[in-house]
């Protein structure tokens, strides 16, 4: 069974390919970036039509590349939310289209639950159940994932995502959108004890994260202090110690609570060096395995979609009609309910 997957819910337009014998055939990514550059953040408007642009070229490209056409497809699996309404809607529809056209079933997928399964696409990858750890730029998750589509959310960001919090951030100091890795490039030269941020949430026993106040604090010392190289290496290495360390505390936490085994940290802001090596000190010492996706299958891609919609169409799902349906809101544990 080959699963054609799309990927349009923001500033990527992605298409990839994935299939029972083979694994992942194909995979391209188109980013916008560039385009919403100059406005310091993402313009949805620019995003839809150049969503509209992108597509179908790419989808025409990534099965001739493959050596693949429409009669190797068995299925398209589309990021359905959430995500910005008229991007998704741009994937959506051309999902349907397709699908219709090619005689082939479809099935919307929750771009963060795609995000927690980009781990599968690895050699090696987690047995369920797993504690997972879902940081992007929209969400803030710390979830018990029981087996696909069973989830608990134990925790989430009350505020900003953690992946907001470091593009705001990154913004103030004048680094390019989307800021969080060019963030934590600078950061490498900085002192991450100069600045005593604040860390909230941390005597609180629940699972929940705030990352407002970090952001508010940066932004004040950026406006109070003379923004030299060295300064600004400084101020982005004690934020970003700062969220780290929130992260952390909560993961483990989480573990102990749960007393899984498995750790999967995935969405964007787990491409982080710092998190990642700091994870894995976490793991050795609680006999923890940790594992993430690689760096291209953190951020948004359309693998992770084509894997999702492979393995839920394997166990027969499908979209039940025709009609096109964006979910711009979707909250994730929504999904426990409706496939158990
Ligand atoms: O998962 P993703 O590509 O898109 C969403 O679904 O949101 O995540 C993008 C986020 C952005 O906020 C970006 O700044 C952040 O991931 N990010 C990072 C790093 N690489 C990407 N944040 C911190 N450190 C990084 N190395
Ligand atoms: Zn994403």
């Amino acid at each position: 069974m080959n699963i054609l997957g799309i990927e349009t819910s923001c500033d990527e337009t992605a298409v990839a390919v994935y299939g029972s014998e083979r694994g992942l055939i194909a995979n391209h990514v188109y980013t916008q970036i560039p385009l919403h550059q100059q406005y310091g953040g993402v313009v949805p408007e620019i995003a839809s039509r150049d969503h509209i642009r992108k597509l179908l070229p790419l989808i025409q490209q990534t099965l001739s590349e493959s050596h693949l056409s429409k009669n190797n497809i068995d299925g398209i699996a589309y990021t359905q939310g959430p995500g910005l309404i008229g991007a998704l809607m741009v994937g959506a529809s051309v999902a349907k289209g397709l699908a219709y056209s090619w005689n082939v079933p479809s099935l919307g997928i929750h771009h963060m639950e795609a995000h927690l399964m980009a781990v599968m696409l690895e050699e090696i990858k987690p047995e369920f159940p797993f504690l997972a750890l879902l940081v992007s730029g929209g969400h803030t998750l710390l979830i018990h994932v029981r087996s696909l589509g069973q989830y608990e959310i134990l925790g989430e960001s009350l505020d900003d995502a953690v992946g907001e919090a470091f593009d705001k951030t990154a913004k103030l100091l004048g680094l390019p959108y989307p800021g969080g890795a060019a963030l934590a490039k600078l950061a490498q030269q900085g002192d991450p004890k100069r600045f005593v941020f604040p860390r909230p949430m941390m005597g609180r026993s629940d699972l929940h994260f705030s990352f407002s106040g970090m952001k508010t604090f940066a932004a004040n010392l950026i406006r109070e202090t003379e923004l030299t190289e060295k300064n600004k290496a400084d101020i982005a290495a004690s934020f970003e110690a700062a969220i780290i360390s929130a992260l952390l505390v909560k993961c483990q936490r989480a573990l102990e609570q749960t007393h899984l085994k498995n750790l999967v940290i995935a969405g964007g802001v787990s491409a982080n060096q710092l998190l990642r090596q700091r994870l894995q000190i976490i793991g050795e010492k609680n006999a923890v395995k940790i594992f993430y996706p690689q760096p291209a299958f953190c951020t948004d891609n359309a693998a992770m979609v084509a894997y999702t919609g492979w393995a839920r169409m394997q166990k027969g799902q499908r979209d039940a009609d025709f009609s096109i349906q964006a979910k711009p809101r979707w909250p994730m544990d929504v999904l426990t309910s409706q496939h158990d």
